[in-house]
């Protein structure tokens, strides 16, 4: 059994998100036998002592508020936590996208989940289409328009993008949970809805609207991956936007989803498929669109996804046969292999090196 540092909360618009898929991973992993240190970061980064922590876990706070100092010493509460490994439950911007990742790296501690690179390559959703493109998966089409085009030449940015009908979906290329998305119906609509992407990112992704159904998957794994079964999630809103999301808990999630098996054969298929592109390991959820006749293509992959008691990542896997606390134990196994082989890459770099010198 091992000493756990789980990191929640955050700079993101997911944190409070984040506390409630801390609380439940913390569950787990207690139940697991592991010990747990909880490591609760503010709302403007800064992290906190274990009591507040530990009240926010314990559900006295529901939000981590801006703190008052300077952020780089409150790193202390991570350097001094002895923890063994640090299990990220932080959504998004500086948890999601490999800058969390990086600082394990740096401090040579085991972590749970995707790479650095992976992290970083999942969050950007033009560079990971354009990757999962390249490796022959299907992905609905899509143009991006740049911040700096976009200033310079609104117009001009706009005619370079590709011919797509209408609707069309506008989003900031590194964003989550729905912020800055946008369904556009007219030529006329498109330039303010990129306006309003480009406010959360120097890219805005606009891809060809599909009406369809939202299916999702998730996989785990080290260098062999698994999928799970396949779920769908039934928006509530006219499509799985922020308030949908967040706000009125309408949305619906159908586990497992209603399709055809050679349907969902594809979809687990392409979930690996989609994870190994990106050269992703430990945890993720794909999501994908399937619509009417062709093939599902895949929107997202998400390498921190939601883990409270009523999200998707966990639910698909209990309902694989694999319970909440045997979940994060793997997860946890998995982040020791992965460190493991880690330092033997860098052992043979010092051996070939020392041979070099001989
Ligand atoms: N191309 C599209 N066609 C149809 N619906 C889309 C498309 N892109 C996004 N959506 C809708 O918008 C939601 C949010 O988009 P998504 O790409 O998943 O971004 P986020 O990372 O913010 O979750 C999706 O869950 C879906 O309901
Ligand atoms: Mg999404």
């Amino acid at each position: 059994m091992a000493r756990v540092g789980v990191a929640f909360g955050g700079r993101s618009v997911e944190h409070q998100v984040s506390i409630r898929s801390a609380r439940t991973v913390i569950g787990a992993l207690t139940g697991a036998g592991h010990e747990v240190v909880p490591l609760g970061i503010s709302q403007d980064g800064r992290w906190l002592d274990r009591e507040l922590s530990q009240r926010a876990v314990k559900g006295d706070l529901d939000n981590l508020g801006a703190m008052e100092g300077e952020l780089a010493p409150t790193l202390r509460h991570l350097l001094d936590s002895s923890i063994e490994v640090l299990f990220p439950v932080v959504h998004g911007t500086w948890g999601e996208d490999g800058t969390l990742q990086g600082l394990c790296e740096m401090l040579d501690l085991p972590y749970v989940g995707a790479s650095v690179g992976a992290s970083a390559l999942a969050m950007d959703k033009v560079l990971c289409k354009r990757q999962l493109e390249s490796c022959g998966l299907p992905v609905v089409e899509y143009g991006w328009v740049r911040g700096s085009d976009f200033e310079a030449h609104p117009e001009r940015a706009l005619k370079a993008l590709p011919r797509l009908p209408f609707p069309l979906f506008v989003k900031p290329s590194i964003g989550g949970s729905s912020v800055g998305v946008r369904k556009v119906g007219s030529p006329e609509e498109l330039q303010e809805a990129v306006d309003f992407a480009l406010r959360f990112d120097t890219t805005a992704l606009v891809e060809r609207g599909v009406q369809g159904r939202e299916l999702e998957c998730s996989v785990l794994g080290d260098q062999q991956l698994e999928a799970s079964v396949v779920g769908e999630i039934l928006p509530g809103n006219l499509f799985y936007d922020y308030e949908d999301k967040y706000l009125l808990d309408t949305a619906e999630l159908e586990i497992p989803a209603d399709v055809s098996p050679r349907v969902t054969e594809r979809i687990r298929s392409l979930a690996v498929d989609s994870m190994t592109a990106i050269g992703g390991h430990g945890m993720a959820r794909v999501d994908f669109l399937l619509e009417g006749e062709t093939g599902p293509a895949t929107t997202e992959i998400n390498t921190l996804p939601g883990f409270t008691s009523i999200s998707m990542y966990p639910k698909l896997w209990e309902e694989a046969g694999l319970p909440l606390p045997r979940l994060v134990d793997r997860l946890v196994e998995i982040a020791f292999a992965v460190h493991l082989r880690r330092r033997s890459l860098d052992d043979g770099i010092k051996d070939w090196l020392a041979q070099l010198g001989a």
